[in-house]
């Protein structure tokens, strides 16, 4: 099956079984997030009463072209669900998540949502973090280099990720160093490692973060990992 049709299968999946008519829903960003927006655009057309809150300025621009109601985070006291994607999934359903630079905003998405379900196709699975995908962090842009050198003794190799020859700009104003580990071990401590760092805004690391994941399969199948939380 082509790639595109395996996300569709997956975003619509989790749509039709996590959305229900008046729920506060988080809108993920990427292209499998994508094709779960539209298919929210499309239970609005059909007369559902949904407040969502998007996670990048292109997730809002693309909801509100599908006639979807879109606040601020702070207009909601929480999300009912998320529905995201994600870049690495492992065995325990911890994430690698940011090779589309919204990691920040999901972070704080994630946080606000009582049910995050992840949706991806069966090539974001991995045994083990990082040996597969860069883990992005984003940093800020003063003194990014020094941000840098840090984040190398991390046992990694930091590439700024650049755009148009530029350095990618967040939707936060801020810049990413994608990092490329040889597997990351322990992911929690890393983490802590990481977030000390002076310079660091965010980290693509989500642990314990997702409620739910749904998988696509080449075969077209959906399978649901089974939650630590369920
Ligand atoms: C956006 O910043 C990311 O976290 C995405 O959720 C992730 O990169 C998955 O994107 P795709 O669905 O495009 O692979």
């Amino acid at each position: 099956m082509e790639a595109a049709e395996l996300k569709r299968i997956v975003a619509e999946k989790a749509v039709n079984t996590f959305v229900k008519d008046g729920m506060n829903v988080g809108l993920g960003t990427g292209s499998t997030a994508y094709f779960a927006i539209k298919r929210i655009g499309q239970l609005v057309a059909e007369g559902y009463d949904l407040t969502c809150v998007a996670t990048s300025v292109q997730s809002e621009n693309l909801a509100k072209e599908c006639g979807i109601k879109v606040v601020d985070l702070d207009q909601v006291d929480s999300l009912d669900v998320t529905i995201d994607g994600a870049d690495e999934v492992d065995p325990k359903m911890q994430l690698i998540k940011g090779l589309g630079g919204a990691l920040l905003r999901e972070k704080i998405v994630a946080a606000a949502t009582i049910r995050e379900v992840i949706i991806a196709d069966e090539s974001k699975l991995v045994e083990k973090l990082g040996t597969k995908a860069p883990l992005p962090v984003e940093v800020l842009r003063f003194g990014h280099e020094h941000t840098r050198y840090a984040l190398k003794r991390q046992g990694c190799e930091p590439t700024l990720r650049m755009r148009d020859g530029e350095p990618f700009v967040t939707d936060g104003g801020n810049y990413i160093y994608d990092c490329r580990f040889p597997g990351i071990d322990n992911p929690f401590f890393l983490e802590s490692r990481i977030d000390v760092i002076p310079g660091v805004v965010e980290n693509g690391l989500f642990l314990n973060t997702a409620y739910d994941v749904l998988i696509s399969r080449q075969d077209g199948t959906v399978e649901r990992m089974s939650g630590q939380t369920d």
